[in-house]
């Protein structure tokens, strides 16, 4: 593949890129060791509470639930999500060799773009989940079946797989014949786009319009049903079940927020706006902080899961 697009370019009257740089972070060796150990933490973070989630919730009988299973869902796609971006981004603020190749950059973009789409949409799934459990109880097991659910989950895999197909596609068939200097932690659309050597406005435009489609559609329908989880909260009698109830939709919708709202952020500024600092900023909360909140707050601070991990940690023990 990597032959025939660089083929493909080189009959251009450009010559063609054949791999990329990173910018460095900056010169100062302490500021690039810090990040490295911050972010190195919220990976290993990350990590670990996915795979304790993964765990618990194919062998604890009590989570067995719809929420459980996208929450293993969502915890498998976490581990690849961060997985696409972090280790290469660490090795960045380390070394002196930055250089990633042009199929290198293309396979990051493919696997940031389809888990992070598929991640939109499965939060969306689960912000659904909810508002079936709190506004419809008695219609919920009926209403959220295993086929239902794992029909929502696999529409979402599906569409994340399409988008990143498409997106990667055209991004890496336009002509890079210049600047060959990505001033990012990973290769991102914008950062590529700005690159491209060709006049591609209305390309870009529907790129934007695709991506931003499937980033503002689930972040609606989310904030849809926490509007209707927050009225159906509004009306429980006991001020102690209201309280519960709202601390668990807020502490989800501040993550979906930071999620959403930097993802949204950097993908709906057009090109000519593009500030490139602060889009590096905003990236590490889509693609750092937030993939470790998530786990922290869907599920070890709910309840039921931290007594099912106790009591698994009590067999692991009696074993
Ligand atoms: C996530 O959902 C997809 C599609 O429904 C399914 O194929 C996959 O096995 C699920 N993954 C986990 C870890 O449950």
């Amino acid at each position: 593949m990597e032959r025939k697009l660089m083929q493909g370019m080189a009959s251009g009257n450009h010559t063609a890129v054949t791999q990329f740089f990173f910018v460095a972070l900056s010169n100062i060796l302490g500021l690039r060791v810090s990040l490295f150990f911050l972010v190195l933490v919220f990976y290993l973070i990350t990590l670990v509470s996915n795979i304790i989630i993964i765990t618990i919730t194919v062998v604890d009988p009590a989570l067995r639930s719809p929420m459980y299973f996208f929450l293993r869902n969502l915890s498998s796609l976490e581990i690849g999500y961060t997985s696409s971006t972090i280790p290469k981004m660490l090795v960045n603020f380390l070394s002196e060799d930055t250089s990633i190749s042009f199929l290198g950059c293309a396979t990051q973009m493919y696997f940031f773009s389809f888990l992070g789409i598929t991640e939109c949409c499965l939060l969306a799934a689960m912000a659904y989940d909810r508002y079936v459990a709190i506004c419809y109880p008695l219609r919920y097991t009926a209403m959220m079946s295993r086929g239902v659910c794992f029909q929502l989950s696999a529409v979402c895999w599906l569409i994340g797989v399409l988008v990143g197909v498409g997106q990667t596609t055209f991004i890496f068939t336009l002509p890079y014949c210049g600047p060959n200097r990505i001033n990012h932690f990973f290769c991102d659309l914008p950062p590529l786009l700005k690159l491209a050597c060709a006049d591609t406005y209305r390309n870009e435009v529907a790129v934007y319009t695709i991506t931003v489609t499937f980033i503002v559609v689930p972040f609606l329908l989310i904030l849809v049903s926490y509007i209707h989880i927050l009225h159906a909260i509004l009306s429980i009698p006991s001020a102690a079940g209201r309280s519960k109830a709202f601390s668990t939709c807020s502490s989800h919708l501040i993550v979906v927020t930071l999620f959403f709202g930097s993802g949204i952020v950097t993908y709906l500024r057009p090109k000519s706006s593009y500030s490139l600092n602060t889009d590096k900023l905003l990236s590490l909360f889509y693609s750092v902080v937030s993939p470790m909140l998530n786990p922290l707050i869907y599920s070890l601070r709910n309840k039921e899961v931290k007594e099912a991990l106790r009591r698994v940690m009590a067999r692991k023990i009696f074993i």
